[in-house]
């Protein structure tokens, strides 16, 4: 007699008395018929309504369900997120198609960052591999370090340090997946970075990202708190995007964020905890000529009162508004 197979209620059943857990099912409600999307614009456009539809959240790499849905067609089609408009009219292979609508339903059924989804996440066009050991990096410095050290600088403004031929020490504080470290050696071609994070985990993906654009050379990882990794060393530029994220904000993080590590948030009641040390520690690892560019989220007012005297020149970016500051050595000495 022919062995009877098990019926599907009675696999599950098998499977919670032996403690499996269930595998999460991402068919989404998912009333797409064969033929009905066409292109990449098709696909996008669908993306976005049920992104809206579902209440994403995004800040993960991409601010908006467009760049969210063109990011996740993108990457399943192997094409860089700029490709997107030269390609957007043209069809893909039903095979394509099923591969990003069960992407699409991924991302609303788990809220996990599309970055996460894909294992990677473009900075100034850059890409990166990240997986859930780290913060999808979206650190505003990357574009400072453009506007500000390099670049068209008479455009933008000038740059705040004279010759940034001339940093040859740069120190990463908080690097997780190294992307600021990566970004750095682009801007300061003449310098060595020494990257500096407390987990172990974040250096490993860091490690993996050095490699990959073939940095190890000029790029050190070292394990710590903050300076204590770094002994007595000094350098010509410090970049720091420090956890910074107060209690009332960690209370009410998005379920996106909290697929990443809560140490990359966590800066304390009122989120300031590492930015103070970092601030009262610089000058000790700084250069005469030397400066400290710092993120810190929205505390510009709380650190202001705390820090009274201390002449902090606050950047924006595209995208945000006094988050970053600058200081150079002689302020803090
Ligand atoms: C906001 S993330 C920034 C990561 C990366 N620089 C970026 O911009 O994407 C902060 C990082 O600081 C690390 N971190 C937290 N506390 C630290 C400490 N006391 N010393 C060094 N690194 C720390 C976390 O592990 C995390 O990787």
């Amino acid at each position: 007699m022919a062995k009877k197979t098990k019926s599907v209620s009675a696999k599950k059943a098998s499977a919670k008395r032996a403690g499996a857990k269930p595998k999460p099912s991402f068919k989404a409600a998912n009333p797409v018929k064969p033929g009905e999307l066409l292109t990449l614009l098709d696909l996008m456009r669908y993306g976005v309504s049920r992104f809206v539809e579902a209440g994403v959240v995004f800040a993960h790499g991409t601010t908006d369900p467009v760049a969210e849905a063109a990011f996740i067609v993108c990457e399943t089609l192997h094409l860089h997120p700029d490709q997107f408009e030269m390609f957007a009219n043209a069809r893909v292979t039903s095979h394509e198609a099923a591969k990003i609508l069960a992407l699409i339903d991924k991302r609303i059924a788990t809220r996990k960052p599309s970055a996460y989804l894909v294992n990677k996440i473009y900075m100034r066009g850059l890409p990166f591999y990240v997986d859930e050991r780290v913060i999808v990096p979206r650190s505003f410095i990357g574009e400072l370090l453009d506007s500000h050290f390099g670049g068209d600088l008479e455009e933008e403004g000038g740059s705040l340090i004279d010759d940034p031929g001339n940093i040859t020490r740069v120190l990463d504080l908080c690097t997780g997946s190294g992307c600021l470290a990566i970004l750095a050696c682009q801007s300061f071609p003449n310098a060595t970075v020494d990257a500096v994070d407390i987990s172990p985990d974040a250096l490993a993906v860091a490690a993996r990202n050095v490699a990959d654009y073939g940095l190890e050379d000029r790029v050190s990882l070292y394990q710590g708190n903050l300076f204590d990794a770094v002994g007595d060393a000094r350098y010509d530029l410090i970049i720091t995007n420090p956890p910074y994220v107060d209690a009332e904000g960690m209370a009410g993080l998005p379920r996106e964020c909290l697929h990443e590590p809560s140490i990359a948030f966590d800066g304390g009641d009122d989120g300031l905890d590492l930015v103070r040390k970092i601030l009262d520690e610089a000058k000790d690892h700084l250069t005469p000529d030397g400066g400290l560019l710092c993120e810190i989220g929205r505390g510009r007012d709380v650190l202001g009162d705390a820090y009274p005297n201390l002449p902090l020149l606050w950047l924006d970016t595209e995208d945000s508004d006094g988050e970053v500051f600058w200081i150079p050595a002689e302020a803090l000495a």
